[in-house]
């Protein structure tokens, strides 16, 4: 697949709602009914980061919610993106980008959002034919404001920034010419995913659902 292609498809993703949940899953036990929450509040593109023991088995179990997209998050290696295609993920995700992982998702075709921190970095990856980037750590490396002025020159790349954004930052970046949509954790708290507070989840996702942009 080409990365205009993935472009396409990543922006079809981002699209889906304002906000992509980033879910750091512990037990795979609760990811079908923690997926089938945030699906219910209307936030139908999920993030499955690969950083924990359960999260294949999460995203093959996420995989099966009608209405959702799952994808997998911290991409870092070739391995990685195999796994995820084998698992059913849908899209991948990575806070940076290197050839070797590029490579490997373009010959699986995994459509993938690579992230940049940079106009560099976001160059180099325009270069390749990725218009659809991961903005990452956002909220460290100047927040909405550095998204901004990213605009100004490169307003042919569209952001998903993602990393330190809650509900009360989120529509700073929603409002941007540049922002399709932000990442975050914020919509399922460990503690009431521990506690299976599934209508809690759902509120948390309807109300970022509902966010403007
Ligand atoms: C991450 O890498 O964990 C994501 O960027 C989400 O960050 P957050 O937990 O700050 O929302």
């Amino acid at each position: 697949m080409t990365p205009a292609e993935m472009s396409a498809l990543t922006e079809a993703v981002c699209r889906r709602a304002p906000v992509i949940p980033v879910l750091v899953i512990e037990d795979a036990a609760t990811a079908r009914p923690l997926a089938e929450a945030l699906v219910a509040g209307g936030l139908t593109a999920l993030e499955v980061t690969l950083r924990t023991p359960a999260a294949l088995e999460a995203i093959r179990a996420m995989a099966e919610v009608a209405g959702g997209m799952v994808g997998a998050g911290t991409l870092l290696t070739p391995e990685d993106v195999r796994a995820a295609r084998a698992a059913g993920a849908g899209f991948g995700v990575s806070p940076g980008a290197t050839d070797r992982l590029l490579d490997a998702a373009e010959a699986e075709g995994l459509p993938i959002l690579p992230g940049a921190a940079t106009a560099t970095e976001a160059m180099a990856l325009l270069d390749r034919g990725y218009s659809v980037q991961k903005f990452f750590p956002a909220g460290s490396i100047g927040g909405a404001p550095a998204l901004a002025a990213l605009a100004a020159p490169l307003p042919q790349i569209r952001f998903c920034p993602t990393g330190g954004i809650g509900a009360e930052t989120a529509p700073d970046y929603l409002r941007l010419p540049n922002v399709l949509c932000v990442g975050g954790s914020w919509v399922a708290p460990k503690p009431m995913v521990a506690a299976g507070d599934w209508a809690g989840i759902t509120r948390l996702a309807a109300a970022a659902a509902g966010l403007p942009r």
